[in-house]
């Protein structure tokens, strides 16, 4: 589509951020400089025996604020953890934040910040959506030591409560200030560095072949796939991989913003269903959903599917579009299997009896929403159906 052709857009530019080994040491300065003085560090048991939470509680001390720190999140962020970090700042006085950790981390402080910007329960937040001007100014700081979920500049969260799971959007939930260290992603395994990598991945596909046009869009989406599928595998063979975590580091982000201008696909929309009847990690998930969905995509998104393969470099410029979609299909299928990860939601824990709910689930879905060729129930349900 030409840029004629598209309808008015609008553009704002991600958060502000630092990118570069070391940057985590300038923690302290920036959150004076936002007028910090309390701060609220969250992360979880793994990295506090790491010792990185230690190490970021000491360079903010070091800066003269008082630190209280929760250690308590779970991969799947729940309630709980968004009210036990809502309570240490209310009960600590704290003025800011900072969320240490993959994306489970910072969308737990991003349900935190809603608590304490609108005093509301997360389900009526769900129900009635947010429309509160912030009490206050947000200074929230985003450290990520995954590469994924884009949640470092994204406007949304993905949440839990005992009900269901869903993705909340506010202006609200931006990080103020995004710190990119690929040193902190060093040591994290195989197994979750190639999880967070096919996350990137669908970032990357759902941005490019969303229905909603938008060049700028286009171009940090092409960036993120390009610069994710050439380093992923890398990543994954050798974690210490400098340039490869740094490659995967900046694809995320950049991905995290294709999301914000652009939305992304059904693989997202009929991922979020799953993994809120179930208790399957997100990128098992999408492992599963995404060959299904590309396939159903491809009358309508071949073309955009050939040219992600030519420019991946696992097509040629002169194959013809239906060979070189099949091929990135196929590409990232060998990913997926080569990571050891599953290719049936029967092996997620989902049964039969949860399809006609999974689909009424994946209809509210702003990613089906955007999906390039329209998906309703029924359709949903028969991929549900052939997935099992
Ligand atoms: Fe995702």
């Amino acid at each position: 589509m030409a840029v004629h052709d598209i309808p008015m857009f609008g553009v704002a530019w991600p958060n502000p951020a630092s990118f570069g080994c070391g940057s985590i040491a300038g923690i302290g300065d920036r959150l004076r400089r936002l007028g910090a003085t309390r701060v609220v560090l969250a992360s979880d048991a793994g990295l506090k025996s790491a010792g990185l939470v230690d190490r970021v509680a000491e360079l903010l001390a070091a800066a003269g604020l008082h630190v209280s720190t929760y250690t308590g999140v779970s991969p799947n962020p729940r309630e709980a953890e968004v009210e036990a970090i809502h309570s240490l700042w209310e009960t600590e006085a704290c003025d800011s934040v900072v969320a240490l950790g993959g994306g489970s981390t910072i969308d737990a402080v991003k349900g935190a910040c809603l608590r304490r910007f609108t005093g509301r329960s997360l389900d009526s937040l769900f129900d009635e959506g947010i429309h509160e001007a912030p009490r206050e100014p947000l200074r929230f700081v985003a450290v990520p030591t995954t590469s994924g979920t884009g949640s470092e500049t994204t406007l949304g969260a993905v949440l839990k409560t005992p009900r269901r799971k869903l993705v909340l959007r506010s202006e609200h939930l931006r990080p103020t200030f995004t710190i990119l260290d690929p040193e902190l992603v060093l040591t994290l395994p195989p197994r979750a560095t190639a999880a967070t990598g096919i996350d990137v991945l669908m970032h990357a596909l759902g941005v490019l072949t969303s229905n909603r046009p938008h060049p700028l869009g286009d171009m940090v989406g092409a960036e993120a796939m390009r610069r994710a599928a050439g380093h992923i595998r890398r990543a994954v063979e050798n974690g210490k991989d400098i340039e490869a975590r740094s490659e995967m580091m900046l694809a995320s982000y950049l991905a995290g913003h294709g999301i914000h201008l652009k939305g992304v696909d059904a693989i997202h929309g009929l991922s979020t269903p799953v993994e809120s009847l179930t208790d399957c990690t997100h990128a098992d998930s999408l492992g599963v959903i995404f060959p299904h969905v590309m396939r159903f995509n491809m009358p309508v998104a071949g073309a955009r599917y050939a040219w992600i393969a030519r420019m991946i470099g696992i097509a040629g410029p002169d194959e013809a579009d239906d060979r070189a979609a099949a091929a990135l299909i196929a590409h990232l299928v060998a990913l997926r299997d080569h990571f050891g990860m599953p290719s049936r939601l029967g092996a997620l824990g989902v049964q039969p009896s949860m399809v006609p709910e999974l689909a009424r689930q994946a209809q509210l879905s702003a990613a089906t929403k955007g999906n390039p060729r329209a998906l309703d129930a029924a359709a949903a349900a028969a991929l549900y159906e052939e997935m099992i």
